[in-house]
């Protein structure tokens, strides 16, 4: 089966949805290591009790970003896995890097994206009286946040809301979609191709919620 090397910095909600739906055959794939640039990234602990390689490589240890990625493409190409999946993992990465993994890496980003690209995306949505929020799973490219969507999903904004409640309701959308957009990619009913997704030989609409 297809194998999936999954990239995060903290929780790890999403890389628990890849388990699960691994576990419950909806993701017919399975994952091929861990990482994580933070030592006290909670997903370690869940990667190790799902009998996961799990690796720490730790950006503090290295002088700048160009030898931080290249270590971590070395330790990704190890296990010469099928896709890429990054899982709130809070690094900018360098064009190099992105551009070794093109068209089989894919980010999961807290917004409707194009809107919001960066950082505190739920406090931005509340600050602007936004009546809808969402979150995006698309490609990768060198541009930040700006690869080809592939899947959206929307939630309300309610007007009593924290930042905290959005960002769970927000999360709970997460679990859902990302094994679902993985599931698609490692059956090859999904390709980047010229910066555009398409999914069963058709273009996605890039939506645009900005
Ligand atoms: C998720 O909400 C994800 O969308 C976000 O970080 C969280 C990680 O949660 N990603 C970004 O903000 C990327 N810039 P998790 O560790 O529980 O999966």
């Amino acid at each position: 089966v297809p194998s999936i090397c999954v990239l995060i910095s903290g929780n790890g909600s999403n890389l628990q949805a890849m388990i699960d739906a691994i576990a419950t055959g909806k993701l017919e794939a399975k994952i091929a290591c861990v990482i994580s640039n933070r030592r006290d990234a909670y997903g370690l602990v869940r990667a190790e009790a799902a009998d996961i390689p799990a690796h720490c490589l730790e950006h503090t240890a290295f002088p700048d970003r160009d030898s931080y990625d290249k270590a971590l493409m070395k330790l990704i190409d190890k296990y010469k896995p099928d896709c890429i999946a990054l899982a709130g993992f809070m690094r900018i990465l360098t064009d190099d890097f992105v551009n070794h993994y093109a068209g089989k890496m894919f980010n999961i980003h807290p917004s409707l994206l194009p809107k919001y690209k960066g950082l505190h995306t739920h406090r931005q949505a509340l600050e602007n009286g936004d009546q809808e929020h969402g979150v995006s799973v698309h490609f990768v490219t060198p541009e930040l946040d700006g690869g080809p969507v592939v899947i959206q999903s929307r939630v309300p904004v309610f007007i009593e809301d924290t930042e905290e409640e959005l960002a769970a309701r927000v999360q709970e959308q997460e679990r859902q979609i990302y094994p679902l957009v993985l599931q698609w990619f490692c059956k090859g009913r999904l390709v980047m191709r010229e910066n555009e997704a398409i999914m069963d030989h058709q273009r996605l609409p890039q939506t645009g919620y900005a």
